[in-house]
């Protein structure tokens, strides 16, 4: 393993660094501190950097409306909310995700109904036709670590069932299935900016949609009081109607969250390209020749990789536990979904969803994979450095 001492850089602080916020934006967020207007509603829509926002990645997604909120979470209970979800009703969604999104479900009192997940990470379209019923009203889908499931058989399936889709493409702004857009075949398609995503926000989120009635809902229970409801680029009569029937729920996107992720946007292309350099590298590297195994890629997806996921074969659980204990003495914060008791990723700790979720393909599929966030930021010498650590870890733990 390289010795910390004769490296030029800090593991630990490379491996967890973030993206900066472009000079444009600390200056343009600055500015709106200034003027004390960090409200969106404090000054007009053609004002509002989250109105902005919103016009900016609705034309980016390719759908006709936005909404900014204060995270990806707060969109998807947004969406079950305006579509009608009711306590009760099944949602399916995959079973390998992130917490939050079964907590979505649990939060609106829908009764979550998990499908298997495949060794690709994506969403097991066999397993989601047995499990769609007559009584089947959404799908959730997470395009977990953007590892984009079948849309073409998925699209169909709920077109064929009347089922509706909301798309977790949390990970997924960016990314494309046969050239269109993540998040916008749903009905509605959530976004997220916390800082480990392709746009770094701090924090925020991004509901779309190609629906009318689903935006003017969404923007109500998002907080748009009064004539707030119309310092949005949708003019509807419904925002008006829905006004004053739904219940409001506090979850605005700030201004400053707003300017500090536009200038981000036209940066995605890029980045992309860094990360899929990045990425084909490492898998070539970790691949060749040892037991690590990259999950296969589809043809007609085009995956940002901002994040490495990988399984080792073979390996026990104890196995798994040294391997992790290793590269994370060596400043490589990679962690195991299927190892201890508090990876938010694993259905295990998923405790409030009542009775323990049956899924032994997606354990089995998680039991040995590993999981890193990329900087976008690395360079060779720390890719080499993280190549050289994952295999001298592997194989001197595989000999114990
Ligand atoms: C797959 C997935 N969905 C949803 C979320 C929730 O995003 P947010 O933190 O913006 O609520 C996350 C967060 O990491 C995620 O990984």
């Amino acid at each position: 393993m390289p010795k910390g001492d004769t490296l030029t850089f800090n593991p630990a602080q490379v491996f967890n660094s973030y993206d900066p916020v472009p000079a444009s934006g600390i200056e343009r967020a600055a500015e709106i501190m200034r003027s004390g207007r960090m409200f969106r509603y404090s000054v007009g829509r053609d004002a509002s950097e989250a109105a902005l926002l919103e016009r900016d990645i609705a034309a980016y997604v390719g759908v006709r409306y936005a909404l900014g909120v204060s995270s990806c979470s707060s969109a998807l209970l947004l969406s079950l909310v305006a579509l009608g979800v009711e306590p009760g009703d099944k949602v399916l969604l995959p079973g390998f995700t992130f917490t939050a999104v079964p907590s979505a479900v649990v939060i609106s009192r829908a009764v979550p109904v998990f499908v298997e997940c495949t060794r690709d990470y994506r969403m097991d379209v066999d397993d989601f036709r047995r499990k769609i019923t007559s009584d089947t009203k959404v799908l959730l889908l997470s395009h977990m670590r953007g590892h984009l499931s079948d849309m073409d058989a998925i699209v169909e399936l709920c077109n064929k069932h009347g089922v509706a889709m909301v798309e977790d493409a949390a990970h997924a702004l960016g990314e494309r299935w046969r050239g269109k857009q993540a998040g916008s075949f749903g009905k509605t398609g959530c976004f997220s900016f916390q800082s480990n995503k392709i746009a770094n926000g701090g924090e925020g989120g991004m509901l779309v949609t190609d629906e009318e009635e689903l935006m003017a809902k969404a923007i109500v229970l998002s907080g748009a009081y009064e004539g707030n409801r119309r310092k949005h680029f949708i003019s509807s009569p419904l925002l008006d109607t829905y006004g004053h029937q739904l219940p409001l729920h506090n979850v605005r996107m700030t201004n400053l969250t707003a300017a500090i992720v536009r200038p981000q946007i036209p940066l995605i292309a890029e980045k992309a390209k860094r990360y899929r350099k990045m990425y084909s590298y490492l898998e070539r590297a970790l691949t060749a020749g040892n037991r690590i195994a990259f999950p296969q890629g589809h043809p007609h997806e085009e995956r940002i990789p901002d994040s490495i996921q990988f399984r080792i074969e073979g390996f026990t659980p104890d196995q798994m536990r040294a391997f992790i204990k290793k590269v994370n003495e060596a400043g490589v914060p990679i962690v195991a979904f299927g190892v201890g008791d508090d990876n938010a990723r694993h259905f295990d700790n998923w405790k409030y969803v009542g009775e323990r979720p049956n899924l032994p393909q997606t354990r089995e599929a998680l039991a040995n994979a590993c999981d890193m966030r990329l900087s976008s930021n690395l360079e060779e010498k720390h890719l080499a450095y993280l190549v050289e650590v994952i295999r001298d870890a592997v194989r001197q733990v595989g000999v114990q």
